[in-house]
């Protein structure tokens, strides 16, 4: 048994070591959430894209193989923005040169959708599943549903990507809060500033958020082994939340193209876009990023801008090229192993543990 000498997180979670599992939708579900909670980290299933029923079975197969660990359920709390037709219009301007090369026809294009903000029917589950940790990305759901979750006795975090939303979110009866730097993969959880200019990196963010509230920080952002892990407790954080990490692991189910795209990662290829699904997202560089531009004031808002690129994906996907899709990563996606994660998780908390010297 590690003698880590922040106990917090370890007591809220009932862990054995301070590392949680990132949710990620499209990339992790309960099999790589029951691997993480067998190294002894918590475990979280992504809820934003699936449905009630898998999101039920997924909580049922994690239960049976973890004997009863506890999970983070996590949803997305953005509010759905209905585009004008005129904004419509303009991002299909944007993508027309594209459905010309791969002959996909306008009027057959899907309505995005995929990502869905939690709803009372999302909240009445929780009543029924009673996780014991829900997370929340994008801010939290409005107060009412908010306090349904927390009379189930859920203990509630989120993520904030400056120390304002941190404050906002201790404020509303967060009881933890998840520093969220600018180094992260996936999409920003960002609710009180839309400037991805001002964004601070996870080791300005963590000690900041650490000074300014009194509930557990979790640091996330570019920590994928045990150095960082180890960085980010002597800068105050109560745990790590990784996700990058995991994505090349047995147990994530990280698409191929996706795969293919990690093992070229670099400190210096991924940046964060909003063409991609209309809210900024850090992905590897792909062709549409680098053609349309990182943030484009063309892109639809969330999800919505994502869901002309389907048959553009479809049409790249199967020669192994993630030209149209997210490739999420973070800016340490070179050190994400071809491992099992429950392997992955223990050997970056037993490296962190020895470098602090415990
Ligand atoms: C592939 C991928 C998908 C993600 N999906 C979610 C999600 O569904 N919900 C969420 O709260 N965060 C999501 N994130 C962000 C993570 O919670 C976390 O902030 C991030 O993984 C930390 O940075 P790292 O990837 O460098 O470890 C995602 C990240 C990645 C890489």
């Amino acid at each position: 048994m590690t003698a880590w000498i922040d106990r917090r997180a370890l007591d809220l979670f009932a862990i054995e070591h301070p590392l949680l599992l990132a949710p990620m939708a499209g990339s992790g579900g309960s099999a790589l959430a029951t691997a993480v909670a067998h190294a002894g980290g918590l475990g979280a299933i992504p809820c934003a894209s699936i449905s009630l029923q898998t999101i039920e079975a997924e909580v049922k197969t994690f239960r049976t193989a973890t004997s009863g660990a506890r999970v983070n359920l996590n949803f997305f709390a953005h509010a759905p923005i209905t585009p004008t037709g005129e904004a419509t219009q303009r991002w299909l301007d944007r993508l027309a040169p594209y459905f010309a090369e791969f002959g996909v026809n306008v009027a057959d294009l899907p309505k995005a959708g995929g990502r869905a903000p939690f709803d009372s029917a999302m909240c009445s589950l929780i009543e029924t599943l009673r996780p014991e940790v829900v997370s929340f990305h994008f801010g939290l759901p409005v107060d009412a549903l908010l306090d349904r979750v927390k009379a189930t006795g859920a203990i509630v975090i989120a993520s904030a990507t400056t120390v304002a939303e941190g404050r906002w979110l201790q404020e509303r009866g967060c009881d933890a809060v998840i520093a969220q730097g600018y180094e992260a993969g996936g999409h920003r959880g960002n609710f009180l500033t839309d400037d991805m200019a001002t964004q601070p990196g996870t080791f300005a963010l963590v000690p900041q958020m650490v000074d300014a509230l009194k509930v557990p920080v979790i640091a996330a952002g570019g920590i994928a082994d045990g150095r960082g892990m180890a960085a980010a407790l002597c800068l105050g954080a109560s745990a790590v939340q990784l996700g990058t990490a995991f994505l090349l692991s047995e147990e994530a189910t990280t698409v191929t193209a996706h795969r293919n795209a990690l093992r070229t990662a670099r400190d210096d290829n991924t940046a964060v876009t909003n063409v991609l699904t209309g809210r900024p997202a850090r992905g590897i560089v792909n062709r549409i990023m680098r053609e349309v531009g990182m943030l484009s004031s063309d892109a639809l808002p969330f999800p919505l801008a994502g869901g002309p690129l389907t048959p553009l994906r479809a049409a790249t996907e199967p020669d192994g090229l993630g030209d149209f899709q997210p490739l999420w990563s973070g800016q340490a996606g070179a050190l994400a192993r071809d491992a099992s994660a429950t392997e992955i998780a223990m050997q970056i908390a037993e490296r962190a543990a020895r470098m602090l010297g415990i």
